[in-house]
């Protein structure tokens, strides 16, 4: 059963950059414990939404909430603190540091002394499937590992909300069963998560909700298997084969 109280709700959310809306009039809830599929066709809004949540981007109109505090306009650092952490569409680990370094960049985020951090960093290593690889440099993982480092370092600082931007794109279906099976389990300890992802069947086994934004606009929400039949749904994804959901 999932719970009733929301960990996240975005009122009214906008953003222009110059004249364009990247982002027009979202509102979105999330429950505590709750997967939210979040898709679209390029060009949606995804990145810029995960953008203003974190704290990249100040958002032109609109309240974001976590566990019923407005952390609009907040600071990264300071949103980050409170336990909502995003990874990125383009993977930025650091090369020539070792996997565990990496891991233990996001833990210096909350514990204080350096043993603890590695303790820490090792224990997520073990967690994400990366310990036999921890000593190498990050730029030698395959792209399945890199995205699960992605993960890794977020869960290093120890998030309650995690937004997770395409962390299955490009992974084989052996790769993709993997990260289905972790970010699962950690929904099993009480993490909650936006799913942003082109792999919609990914999303539809994963997802409890899926919401849908096209030109930043949202045009569906709903259960997985009703959304994918929505008609606006539908022709929004028209001509991106690619994507193929159905
Ligand atoms: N910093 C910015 N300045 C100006 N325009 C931006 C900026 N960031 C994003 N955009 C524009 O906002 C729109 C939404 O982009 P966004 O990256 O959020 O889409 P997306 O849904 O994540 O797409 P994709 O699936 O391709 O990753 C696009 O038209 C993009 O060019
Ligand atoms: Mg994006």
């Amino acid at each position: 059963m999932l719970s009733s109280a929301p960990i996240l709700e975005l009122q009214g959310v906008t953003i222009r950059f110059g004249g364009l809306t990247a982002v027009a009039q979202v509102d979105l809830t999330l429950y505590e414990g709750e997967i939210l599929g979040l898709i679209g066709p390029n060009g949606a809004g995804k990145t810029t939404l995960f953008n203003i949540i974190a704290g990249f981007h100040k958002p032109s109109k609109g309240r974001i909430l976590f566990k019923g505090r407005d952390i609009t306009g907040m600071k990264p650092h300071k949103i980050c603190k409170l336990g909502v952490v995003r990874t990125f569409q383009i993977m930025k680990p650091l090369k020539k540091l070792t996997t565990l370094e990496n891991v233990m960049v996001g833990a210096l985020a909350r514990e204080k002394t350096i043993p603890r951090v590695r303790e820490k960093a090792q224990e997520i290593l073990k967690l994400t499937g990366l310990d036999h690889k921890a000593s190498l440099p990050a730029g030698n993982l395959t792209p399945g590992e890199k995205k699960r480092l992605e993960v890794a370092r977020a869960l290093a600082t120890d998030p309650s909300l995690i937004l997770l931007d395409e962390v299955m794109g490009g992974l084989t279906p052996s790769e993709t069963q993997k990260m289905l099976k972790l970010l699962r389990s950690l929904q099993s300890q009480g993490i909650s998560m936006v799913v942003v992802e082109h792999n919609v069947k990914a999303v539809v086994q994963l997802a409890h909700r899926i919401t849908v934004l096209n030109y930043g606009k949202k045009i569906a929400e709903g259960l997985p298997h009703e959304v994918l039949n929505h008609p606006e749904v539908i022709e929004a994804y028209m001509g991106e084969e690619h994507l193929c959901f159905r």
